[in-house]
Formats: C-alpha cells, sequence, structure tokens
C-alpha cells in the first residue's frame, strides 16, 4: 500500500474514532437525561450501547497505531452532532430516537466509506470495518423501530 493510500484511509479512521467518541459521550448523557416510562426502555438500550461503542473506538484506535497514524487525544476531536444533545424537555424521547438514527446512518455511512477506500490494497482494515458496520446496521435497524413506535404517540 502506498502512502496516500495509506494516509486516505488513516483520515477515515480518525474521523471514524472521533465520532465513536462523541457517540460514546452523547449516548452516556441521554441514558440519564430522559425521563418518563416511555423513556426507560431507550436510556437502557442507550447505556447497554456505550460498552459496544467503546470497543469500536478502541479497535479504531489500535488499527490507527498500527497503520503508523496519529490517534487524536481529546483536544484534537471536533464535535459535531448536534441532533444527540441532550432535549431541553427531559420527556422529548423522540428527539433522542431521532438524533440515534441519525448518528447510527452517520456510522454505517462513514465504514462503507472506509470499506471502499481500503479494499483489497488494506484488507484488515476493510474486515475490520465491514464487522464494526454490521453492528452499526443493528444499532441503526433497532433504532428505526423505536422511531416507528414513537411517531404513533400522541
Ligand atoms: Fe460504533
Ligand atoms: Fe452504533
Amino acid at each position: 500500500m502506498d502512502d496516500v493510500k495509506r494516509q486516505q484511509i488513516l483520515d477515515l479512521l480518525v474521523t471514524s474514532y472521533n465520532m465513536e467518541i462523541e457517540t460514546i459521550a452523547n449516548y452516556i448523557v441521554n441514558s440519564e437525561h430522559l425521563d418518563g416510562v416511555r423513556a426507560q426502555h431507550i436510556k437502557q438500550s442507550l447505556a447497554d450501547d456505550v460498552a459496544e461503542e467503546l470497543g469500536h473506538a478502541q479497535l479504531l484506535a489500535k488499527r490507527i497505531k498500527t497503520l503508523d497514524g496519529n490517534i487524536p487525544g481529546s483536544q484534537s476531536l471536533s464535535w459535531t452532532q448536534t441532533s444527540l444533545q441532550p432535549p431541553a424537555d427531559t420527556l422529548d424521547v423522540l428527539s433522542v430516537i431521532k438524533g440515534v438514527v441519525e448518528a447510527e446512518k452517520g456510522a454505517v455511512d462513514q465504514y462503507q466509506k472506509l470499506i471502499i477506500a481500503a479494499g483489497d490494497d488494506d484488507p484488515v482494515t476493510a474486515d475490520l470495518c465491514t464487522t464494526i458496520k454490521a453492528d452499526e446496521e443493528e444499532h441503526h435497524r433497532l433504532f428505526k423501530g423505536f422511531l416507528t413506535d414513537a411517531q404513533r404517540w400522541t
């Protein structure tokens, strides 16, 4: 693999790492922040997801290091998940569900980019991102189901 390709893959891995860390931060908040009967299942699901997203972040950090890249410290990260900020109304479960669907879709798309970029040049990264993408697709599908349910609430 040439240096240009390696750097392209590293840039995508660092972006993914940043996304995972931000997701962890916002899932922790929203797993505690919401109130009400309708929130309980969502809160538990987000709390359970934190460990899985943390596992993704650790796998990405390891891969970045293996490819001789620089794993960003906290001050090199950027924060963009506007739709996952804890809502002012703690009963607004719907906005959190929508934020999760958006974040998981973003993750699925990002891993797809990595799989294509890595391809035959870097099958190890492609394999890693294929495995993680499957997890994100499951999360996305689960919360799409929650969204369908929540949209019928009155
Ligand atoms: Fe993840
Ligand atoms: Fe996820």
